[in-house]
């Protein structure tokens, strides 16, 4: 048969020249591109066929009942029998009742529910703000890089459809939708923030400024987590936002306190520089559950000494001072502060003021221990003293401290009395830098 000029072409090919005619097809059936994954198709049909499902009872459709089919519909057959085989061989699905129950949230509007990025989220701090904003009916996007931070804190909200936990450093650059920023990325106490101080220096800084570069893109409101040791070994009691600071820039301490003292100052570039809206925390020391139990802070090492009738050590003479907010107080102030008018500096804490010795004597009171209080040599340029004045928080943001230090404490107890049970024991950290331990029991032990 000859080939045919088709008429609405203006191609070259003749019906006399051999050499112009389009190839003739003369390959055979088993190298043609189709055969290979019709094969295959094949195949896994009649593996499907003969493998045993249903007890035996399969009632999946015969051999013969594919050859009348398109190939479109063989594909739709084919991926949907292979997803059902997989999941019937493969998943287990919770039986009912099963279900992971969350704490309660509060349904709100759509237009209502923000998207709250919280850093460190998985931190002491943080992970009680995640519950706050969580139960108020927020998204909630925690980034943290474990190192202080501990899964069990956020673990009650893992697999709700607000919640997601995002193992990020600060220290990176990362891209979100969101509409607000808790900055707490950092570590706290002076044992681990000691433990890497270059690492510590990076995450106050580079952290912070990819923190800011973020919030500007997307135009978010951030709040920063500075902190009381901005002022240092301060010369004034009680410490007023106004007050500058005595800080050792080259101490041990300086790469937590110079570091947040840099924050701070990126954050009021940023807002004159960048209009991005600000706000800055400065909290003083705050106590409670979830506090890592190796952290080697004064409230978490007195009651895990207190419960173990081990001594209460001291370092010093016990006659510096220090006052201590209950977390839920600190929670509220940080909630108000993001979504009040004020962007400057606020103390947040509990002007309530112990000297570290009163405070011992209190903790072996509520703990009924038999501990004695032993004093080790003072600590280098730990302060002296530290009080907040916080009529900044009253004026602006109506708010003050109002759950007593005792019944903080009371629930603090509590809660190490629980991580005793599960570790065994635990020994409290001293003054030096030391890395985070996991306190949790070993399966041999
Ligand atoms: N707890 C206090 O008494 C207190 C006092 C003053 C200021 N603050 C500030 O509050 C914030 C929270 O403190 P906390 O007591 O919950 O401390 P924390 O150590 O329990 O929490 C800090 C969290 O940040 C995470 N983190 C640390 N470096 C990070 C990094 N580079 N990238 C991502 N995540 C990182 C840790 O894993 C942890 O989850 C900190 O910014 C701290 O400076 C706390």
């Amino acid at each position: 048969m000859k080939y045919r000029k088709p008429k609405d072409s203006d191609s070259d090919y003749s019906d006399s020249d051999p050499s112009m005619m389009p190839p003739q097809n003369s390959t055979p059936f088993y190298r043609q591109s189709w055969f290979l994954p019709i094969l295959l198709l094949m195949t896994i049909l009649l593996w499907l066929q003969f493998t045993p499902s249903n007890n035996g009872k399969d009632k999946s459709p015969k051999h013969s009942d594919f050859l009348s089919l398109s190939p479109a519909e063989l594909k739709d057959i084919i991926s949907s029998e292979i997803r059902s085989h997989l999941i019937s061989k493969s998943v287990e699905l919770p039986k009912q009742g099963e279900f992971k129950s969350y704490p309660p949230v509060k349904v709100i509007p759509d237009q209502d529910r923000l998207r709250i990025c919280v850093t460190g989220g998985s931190g002491f701090v943080g992970s009680h703000l995640v519950d706050r904003l969580m139960m108020a009916g927020h998204h909630i996007i925690v980034i943290d890089n474990m190192f202080t931070g501990r899964q069990k804190n956020v673990a009650q909200w893992l697999g709700h459809p607000n919640f997601q936990l995002i193992i990020h450093d600060v220290i990176n650059p990362i891209m979100l939708e969101v509409d607000q920023i808790y900055h707490l990325a950092c570590p706290a106490s002076p044992p681990h923030y000691q433990y890497n101080p270059i690492k510590t220096i990076k995450t106050s800084t580079e952290g912070t400024m990819n923190m800011l570069g973020l919030a500007k893109r997307v135009k978010a409101r951030m709040l920063l987590t500075s902190t009381s040791e901005v002022y240092g070994d301060p010369q004034i009691s009680p410490q007023k936002e106004d007050y500058w600071g005595h800080v050792n820039p080259i101490g041990p301490r300086a790469c937590y306190d110079e570091g947040k003292r840099v924050a701070e100052t990126m954050m009021y570039a940023y807002e004159s520089q960048g209009n991005v809206e600000v706000r800055v925390a400065r909290i003083f020391n705050t106590f409670g559950p979830r506090m890592h139990p190796n952290d080697g802070r004064v409230v978490s090492n007195f009651i895990i000494q207190a419960l173990q009738g081990k001594d209460i050590t001291i370092y010093g003479d016990g006659k510096q001072t220090r006052s201590f907010q209950f977390v839920d107080d600190l929670v509220e102030g940080l909630i108000r502060l993001m979504n009040g008018n004020y962007s400057q500096p606020v103390n947040i804490g509990n002007p309530e003021e112990y000297t570290v010795k009163e405070f011992a004597e209190l903790i072996k009171g509520l703990t009924k221990s038999n501990s004695s209080i032993r004093s080790l040599p003072a600590t280098k340029d730990d302060p002296k003293q530290r009080r907040p004045d916080i009529s900044t928080a009253l004026e602006q943001l109506g708010w003050k401290p109002i759950v007593p230090v005792t019944v903080g404490l009371e629930k603090t107890i509590q809660y190490f009395r629980k991580e005793l049970e599960e570790s065994g024991e635990i020994t409290p950290t001293g003054p030096n830098a030391s890395r985070p331990q996991n306190t949790m029991r070993h399966s041999e032990d």
